[in-house]
């Protein structure tokens, strides 16, 4: 039996921040509490913040389909590096995640290459049958995605950023109609239903060829994200489904999701570090690393989104860590693929921002325990209590980071925060009472396993 004992730090526990000793055991923490009552090798933290490992809810480890983007082994080196202990990886991999045979091959894959743990969204089309959801649930889907404006390659088995043009081979993006026929299903089975909330009715008559930043935010309005978002709360609200909204970019589509909560609609909404940092007047300097579905807007949208982060209407921050080759980014702003790399700075950029609001501790909120009610893993991570697994992330305070493409471990080293300098940094991180990360090298071995949403029969 191993036995820690972390001793010296300020640890963020349910209750808030106290000074304490926590003791773990065999990858979980067993006791929390004063000064010099627990036992175990000693690990001095003195000095150091304890928060709990960040739950990635929204990334794109690319793996399998596109090693030239990432996998799963840089994408969890990143993560680590980070203070991201679980990542929840996005369906659109290929072949995308629509069946549970798809699922669990890719379950295979991960275990052999991630260094973090790791669960897996499924897929729906708009093809997708009640049968195959149950069956994605039993093999451990933590929800469903559906990906309101983007069609399918039936040859490629492949989700693209492309509306359905008539090609034979693209299947129509799944609609408010499919979320209607799944609704009753997806609500009994009790997993999240996730949507990337653009209306593909609103993107269809705002196309237009994007030259500037000012055609990017013409071609997708806010009013994209609002109609998708009071669409399928509606049918949400209908059949008792739990609707989560990914990557929330507007002041519109906030007022929406305001709107449907208060009509009674079960609604999580996921905003991303990049709308919380970044304005439209930065596209000038990052260029297309600033390009990404949905799009940044203006400062109006930023602070709605940062105000209702504080008043707790926004409860989750997570990335939308979305990699694309140098080669395809340096693409003019037409044909550069949407999508940016953030998970490695998803823990110092949110407690940057939360210190700003005047508490820096609501960043242990924001990236995990809302993520980790979200996915269903509310009673063994996203807190550090007893019973919680050891994921635990020791922050320095009087460390600044600044964040540059050096250090980044993902295989696209440009993202939307590049040259945010915050004042904190990641002394080590710790996995299941590992040590994953420490001093800037990573361990040598990927020692990720698969988690599950709670309540949720296996196969
Ligand atoms: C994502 C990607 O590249 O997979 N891109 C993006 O701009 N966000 C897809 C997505 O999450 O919509
Ligand atoms: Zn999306």
């Amino acid at each position: 039996m191993t036995e820690l004992l972390f001793r010296g730090a300020t640890v963020y526990t349910p209750d808030g921040p106290v000074d304490c000793d926590v003791t773990v055991s065999d990858g979980v923490i067993t006791s929390v509490g004063p000064s010099g009552s627990g036992h175990g090798k000693v690990v001095d933290v003195s000095g150091k913040w304890l928060l709990p490992g960040a739950i990635d809810v929204h990334v794109h480890s690319r793996d399998p389909g596109f090693p030239e983007k990432e996998d799963f082994g840089t994408l969890t080196a990143a993560a680590a590096a980070g203070g991201v202990t679980t990542v929840i990886d996005m369906p659109n991999t290929v072949p995308a995640v629509d069946s549970a045979g798809v699922l669990e091959a890719k379950a295979a894959l991960a275990r052999s290459r991630s260094r973090v743990d790791f669960g897996l969204w499924a897929l729906i089309r708009s093809t997708s049958t009640a049968e195959e959801l149950v069956e994605l649930a039993v093999a451990g889907a933590v929800g469903f995605k559906a990906y309101l404006g983007y069609s399918f390659s039936l040859s490629r088995k492949q989700v693209l950023h492309a509306l359905d043009a008539g090609d034979p081979d693209l299947e129509a993006p799944p609609d408010y109609g499919t979320l209607t026929r799944l609704a009753q299903v997806i609500a009994e089975l009790g997993l999240p239903l996730a949507i990337h909330a653009e209306d593909p009715g609103i993107l269809h008559s705002f196309r237009r060829p994007l030259e500037t930043y000012s055609d990017v935010l013409a071609a997708r309005p806010a009013e994209a994200e609002s109609l998708a978002i009071s669409a399928s709360a509606s049918v949400a609200r209908q059949h008792g489904v739990h609707l989560h909204i990914a990557h929330l970019s507007s002041a519109l589509g906030l007022d929406a999701a305001g709107e449907a909560i208060a009509a009674g609609t079960r609604l999580t909404l996921e905003t991303c570090p990049q709308y919380l940092w970044r304005t439209e007047a930065d596209f000038t300097r990052l260029g297309t690393a600033m390009k990404m579905n949905p799009p940044v807007r203006s400062a109006g949208d930023r602070q709605a989104l940062r105000d209702a982060l504080r008043r707790e209407v926004i409860g989750i921050v997570a990335t939308d860590h979305a990699p694309h080759s140098t080669a395809e980014k340096a693409q003019d702003l037409e044909h550069a693929p949407p999508g940016t790399p953030g998970v490695q700075t998803l823990y110092l950029s949110c407690l940057e921002l939360a210190k700003q609001m005047g508490d820096p501790w609501l960043a242990a909120r924001w990236v995990s325990e809302g993520p980790a009610a979200l996915a269903g893993l509310g009673e063994s991570k996203g807190q550090i209590a007893p019973g919680y697994d050891a994921d635990l992330v020791v922050v320095d305070p009087k460390q600044s980071t600044t964040f540059s493409p050096r250090s980044m471990r993902s295989r696209q080293k440009h993202g939307a925060l590049e040259g945010l300098k915050v004042s904190f940094a990641i002394a080590s991180v710790y996995l299941r009472g590992a040590p994953v990360y420490a001093n800037g090298r990573l361990s040598t071995k990927p020692s990720g396993r698969m988690v599950r949403p709670a309540g949720v029969p296996i196969a």
